[in-house]
């Protein structure tokens, strides 16, 4: 079978501004992928080539084993696209947009709008331009992934969905490639896709940084420590946390692997207050490139 998404050696230059350097990505059939970068990264320009909404500068481009500049309608049937900048407007409701989507591919996903609709607690009767934007971007979510493409684009999905709902999305994602569609989406932050994502690719400044599982990226990254004692800071208790920084009765680091073993460092400690979170994806991005060698 062949890959979902083949890639190399993409260059996409804007006049004299190069958008993407050289980018390499191979994404299986079956997954769910997450293409994270902070912005201005190349993001939305990579995801447009595919959909050849963009024509690259230079590089080899496989769509569904296709070259997307000639795949045509049939290609573009196959998947499903959710744009990073969603413009809704006119008085049609969802209901209508969303049975126009069904009709021009063939009804295909039309029995799917109601329990979808139903799902995301959204108002098929109200035309779109006055829904909010969660709503609008519930729209799209649903217009994406209704007719079940082989391939589904979603370009920061989660923006505009509220916790709950971008809970819901990560449920439908994860139902969606049970059920053959293979998901590649964008977002700026690791941690909202991080449990839906079964690999992903960092990209800054249209370079490709890092691939891998997302579990060995997050256990790589580790979790950053905040820890807040009744008196001065034991410096020889915490001599295992990583970069550790001591300022009075206050430290700082950086943990990774198991948390019981430090667990049971501060069990033995007057601890007030501790934060353990994970590190943001700025933190990751660095890591990465320090480990990695690459810039
Ligand atoms: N039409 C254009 N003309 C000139 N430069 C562009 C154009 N579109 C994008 N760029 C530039 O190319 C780079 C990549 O943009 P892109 O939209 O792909 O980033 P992104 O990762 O999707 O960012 P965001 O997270 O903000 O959506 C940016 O520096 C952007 O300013
Ligand atoms: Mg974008």
């Amino acid at each position: 079978m062949t890959t979902a998404i083949h890639v190399e050696g993409l260059v996409k230059d804007y006049g004299s501004f190069r958008a993407l350097d050289g980018i390499d990505l191979a994404v299986e059939r079956g997954e769910v992928f997450g293409f994270i970068g902070p912005n201005g990264a190349g993001k939305s320009t990579t995801i447009r080539i595919l959909l050849d909404l963009l024509r690259p500068t230079n590089g080899d481009v496989r769509v569904l084993g296709e070259d997307p500049t000639a795949g045509g309608p049939e290609l573009r049937a196959r998947l499903g696209y959710l744009p990073g900048e969603l413009t809704l407007s006119g008085t049609a409701t969802g209901r209508q947009l969303l049975m126009h989507h069904a009709a021009v591919r063939d009804g295909h996903g039309r029995d799917r709008i109601a329990p979808l609709a139903e799902r995301f607690l959204l108002d098929l009767d109200r035309p779109v331009r006055a829904l909010s934007k969660g709503n609008k971007q519930k729209i799209g979510v649903v217009q994406a992934l209704m007719h079940r493409p082989d391939l589904a684009l979603l370009d920061e999905p989660t923006s505009g969905l509220d916790p709950l709902l971008q809970q819901e999305f990560l449920d439908l994602v994860r139902e969606e490639r049970d059920a053959g569609t293979t998901v590649f989406l964008s977002s700026h932050v690791l941690s909202e896709i991080e449990g839906v994502a079964d690999r992903v690719a960092l990209i800054r400044d249209g370079r490709i940084v890092v691939v891998d599982d997302v579990a060995a990226l997050r256990a790589a990254a580790g979790q950053r420590l905040d820890v807040t004692f009744a008196g001065d800071a034991p410096a020889d208790a915490l001599a295992d946390v990583a970069e550790l920084e001591v300022d009075g009765n206050r430290a700082r680091g950086v943990w990774r692997g198991d948390v019981r073993p430090l667990l049971a460092i501060l069990q033995a400690q007057p601890v007030v207050h501790l934060e353990l979170r994970d590190r943001d994806l700025e933190e990751l991005v660095l890591d990465a490139y320090r480990t990695e060698g690459g810039a």
